[in-house]
């Protein structure tokens, strides 16, 4: 863990520039990669923006907002992760993008360095079995807003070394946040059962039990959840929630995770949540 210094994190979307300011904020210097300088633009900005609250709200000083911000560099440049110590991976969840990006990584990547995914619920196993360096492939699954959660699952691969599951352990812990470790079997521990539960609210949506404000109503006021499971499945994506129901689905091979038609409908609309302003609600 001590020789972490430089971390490298792909992919500018709501998770990855939430890794890279706490990655920075905990003593990282940190590497931000995209293919698109618009989305590298708006993360930095957004982080900015994301200090300044802090700033404002006494929470950290300007100096520290001012060091964060200067530990992160950005880059279109793939090559540019050449001498990080850890990358972490945050793209689209899509096995075939993974897949393309951990084969690049394995060979940019100076030997030795650990390449983390923070896959949803893609198999870590199988993206490990992409590279040359297996055992130094581990899962670091994040929870959106990842400043604000605390959790970080852990996922050790079949060839992941005891060593590299102790490494992003502790590379976690020194980012604030807590470990629970989560086997390789589709969806770890909270997609297991969190979007199981989304689609659920999704079926009772589509067979009119109560309107998407009451079913949401109901899970907030009556479970004490912080959001309704679809105001939930907005913030999250539908797109990934449909995503990590597929996983479920084909790699449990149990009907009872068949994706909601509804929630197909909606991706299929292009409703994918909070981020495109429209999903089962509008913003
Ligand atoms: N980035 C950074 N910080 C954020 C933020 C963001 N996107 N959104 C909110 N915050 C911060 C706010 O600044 C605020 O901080 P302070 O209290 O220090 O001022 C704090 O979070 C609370 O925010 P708000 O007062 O604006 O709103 P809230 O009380 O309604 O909380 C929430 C917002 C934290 C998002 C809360 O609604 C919540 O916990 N929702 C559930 C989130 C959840 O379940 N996440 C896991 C999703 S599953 C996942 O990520 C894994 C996966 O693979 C799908």
């Amino acid at each position: 863990m001590s020789e972490i210094k430089l971390v490298g994190v792909v992919g500018a979307g709501q998770m990855g520039r939430g890794i890279a300011q706490v990655a920075a904020a905990s003593g990282f210097q940190v590497t931000l990669f995209d293919i698109n300088e618009e989305g590298l633009d708006f993360a930095l900005s957004f982080i900015n923006k994301q200090l300044d609250k802090g700033v404002a709200k006494g929470r950290l000083t300007q100096d520290v907002a001012d060091s964060t911000l200067a530990a992160i560099s950005k880059t279109t440049n793939m090559q540019d992760l050449k001498d990080c110590d850890l990358v972490i991976e945050s793209a689209t969840e899509n096995k075939e993008i993974k897949f393309s990006i951990f084969k690049q990584l394995d060979e940019i990547v100076k030997p030795g360095a650990i390449l983390a995914s923070n896959t949803s619920s893609i198999s870590i196993t199988e993206i490990a079995a992409v590279t040359n360096r297996p055992e130094l492939v581990a899962g670091m699954h994040f929870m959106n807003p990842v400043p604000v959660m605390k959790l970080v699952e852990t996922i050790t691969g079949l060839e992941t070394s005891d060593a590299t599951i102790d490494c992003v352990d502790a590379v976690s812990e020194k980012m604030g946040k807590t470990v629970v470790r989560a086997d390789d079997v589709p969806g770890f521990a909270v997609n297991r059962i969190l979007v199981p539960m989304i689609n659920e609210a999704f079926y009772a949506l589509f067979e009119g039990v109560s309107d998407a404000r009451g079913i949401d109503n109901a899970m907030k006021l009556g479970c004490n959840q912080p959001m309704g499971p679809l105001e939930l499945a907005d913030f999250i994506g539908l797109d990934t929630c449909l995503a990590i129901m597929n996983v479920l689905y084909e790699g449990l091979g149990d009907t009872k995770y068949r994706p909601c038609p509804l929630l197909k409908k909606y991706v299929a609309a292009g409703r994918y949540g909070v981020k495109v302003k429209k999903g089962v609600y509008e913003y």
